[in-house]
């Protein structure tokens, strides 16, 4: 039988050195034996944006890109969206298992009763401009809750933990719905116990007058589903903060503040956002040639909502969506203008060479933002409703890094380029240095 081993022979030395495969890996710290001089640091890889770095191993959540495959603890993600819904999701990505009716039971009430917030939540958000955008009102918010709860710094504390993570699972509505209220300048809506996780976001962030709120119960399945899509993704650039934030033992709120932080860029979960942004200024079938020639021309533009770093196929969870948005435009009895441009720049993507050959497919926020649209939910809320439902998947991931005995304080090594040690200059001596990127 062949060797599960690996050979390398350094040409600066001679030396030949054997390392272990596991699992089709080898460990970067097994090539620390590989040094010139006895003594010197030895040979390290280099691996801006962990492009081929595993950081952890998981149990959590399975992706072939190519294959265009994607699993939460083992079920395809296309099976739960049908048949789950997103608490019961939320359950899995945290215990491994789908949840008996008892377990699901108890799960339900537990987050239903930790929708709340300290009345203090509401004079925080209270003191945001009235036009701040509601991602940077959440980010702001999900970290202030940590004030709130100082017993949470007990992380390796089983108990204390599985607290903390029904209340986030629980308030993240409560808060995205109320940034949102305050953006749009009108009252607060408390959480109701009378309904499901999903309806009550959806309440909280319509509601008015209305004696009795009512939503249609497809537009409540719909919004589930999108929820249960965007739970988890395994190590993309949130999860990858929130396992180096969680790795210092910071406690799951300033954790999820920061992974939310950078769920909020453009390049990952205000992608849903930017799609919108440039269907907007598209505008109409004819202009759509001239966008996607400028962004096959180097320039640095490119077509939002289409790529992904692993699916190098289409991505299975922009699939279900696009099923999901014919539904729910039939529902809303109206499609949207701009799904004619989203369907011609698909068309283009899918037939151009640009496009094909980089393997560039519509991803999950391309259609995400047409479907938030119909609903009539605000632009800026787009990257909010990811950040909702990703809170479970950040939880499992986090509390997977925590209990893994491999994984330590996050610190990658650098390859430093400045200069050799020099001199202080005295401010008489210097001059401008030329201005830099
Ligand atoms: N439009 C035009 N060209 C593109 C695009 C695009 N959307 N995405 C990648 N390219 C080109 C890129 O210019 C490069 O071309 P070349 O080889 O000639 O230099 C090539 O394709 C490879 O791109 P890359 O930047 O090396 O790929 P990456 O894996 O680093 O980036 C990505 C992945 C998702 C950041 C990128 O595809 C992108 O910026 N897409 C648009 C933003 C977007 O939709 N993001 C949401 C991702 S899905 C939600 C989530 O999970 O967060």
């Amino acid at each position: 039988m062949a060797k599960e081993t690996l050979t390398i022979t350094d040409n600066r030395t001679g030396k030949t050195y054997e390392v272990p495969i596991t699992e089709d890996t080898i460990k970067a710290i097994d090539l620390k034996q590989i040094h010139v001089v006895e003594g010197d640091f030895g040979l390290m890889t280099y691996d801006p944006a962990f492009m081929n770095t595993a950081s952890c191993r998981s149990a959590i959540t399975y992706i072939d890109g190519d294959a265009g495959i994607l699993r939460y603890r083992g079920y395809p993600v296309d099976q739960l969206a049908e048949k789950s819904t997103y608490l019961e999701v939320a359950y899995l990505l945290i215990n491994g298992e789908l949840p008996t009716q008892t377990e699901l039971d108890k799960f339900t009430q537990d987050v239903t009763h930790h929708t709340f917030v300290h009345e203090n939540v509401r004079t925080f958000i209270d003191g945001f401009r009235y036009d701040a955008h509601p991602m940077g009102m959440l980010c702001a918010t999900v970290s202030a809750l940590s004030t709130f709860y100082p017993e949470a710094k007990d992380v390796l504390n089983h108990d204390i933990r599985r607290q903390q993570m029904v209340r986030l699972i629980a308030k993240m509505p409560t808060l995205a719905a109320w940034s949102y209220r305050h953006h749009a300048g009108m009252p607060f809506v408390y959480p109701s116990n009378e309904v499901s996780y999903s309806e009550n976001f959806l309440q909280m962030l319509k509601r008015i007058a209305e004696p009795k709120f009512e939503v249609h119960p497809e537009i409540v399945k719909a919004l589930d589903v999108l929820f249960i899509l965007h739970a988890d993704h395994e190590q993309n650039c949130s999860t990858n903060v929130m396992r180096s934030i969680g790795s210092s033992r910071a406690d799951p709120y300033v954790a999820v503040a920061g992974a939310a932080a950078a769920l909020y860029g453009p390049l990952h979960g205000g992608a849903n956002e930017a799609v919108l942004r440039m269907l907007r200024e598209i505008g109409s079938l004819a202009n759509v040639p001239a966008f996607v020639k400028e962004a096959k021309g180097g320039s640095g533009a490119r077509l939002m909502g289409f790529g992904h770093r692993v699916y190098k196929n289409y991505d299975p969870r922009a699939k279900v969506i696009k099923r999901l948005a014919d539904q729910v435009f039939d529902l809303v009895g109206k499609k949207s203008p701009l799904l004619d441009v989203a369907l011609e720049l698909e068309r283009i993507a899918l037939t151009d060479d640009y496009f094909v050959s980089r393997k560039l497919y519509p991803n999950v926020d391309f259609y995400s933002g047409l479907i938030y649209e119909a609903l009539k939910i605000p632009v800026d809320m787009f990257p909010v409703l990811f950040a909702i439902p990703r809170t479970s998947g950040w939880l499992a991931q986090w509390e997977e890094l925590l209990l893994d005995k491999d994984q330590k304080i996050a610190r990658p090594r650098q390859i430093y380029t400045g200069y050799d040690e020099r001199a202080f200059v005295t401010m008489d001596k210097r001059t401008a240095a030329p201005t830099k990127g």
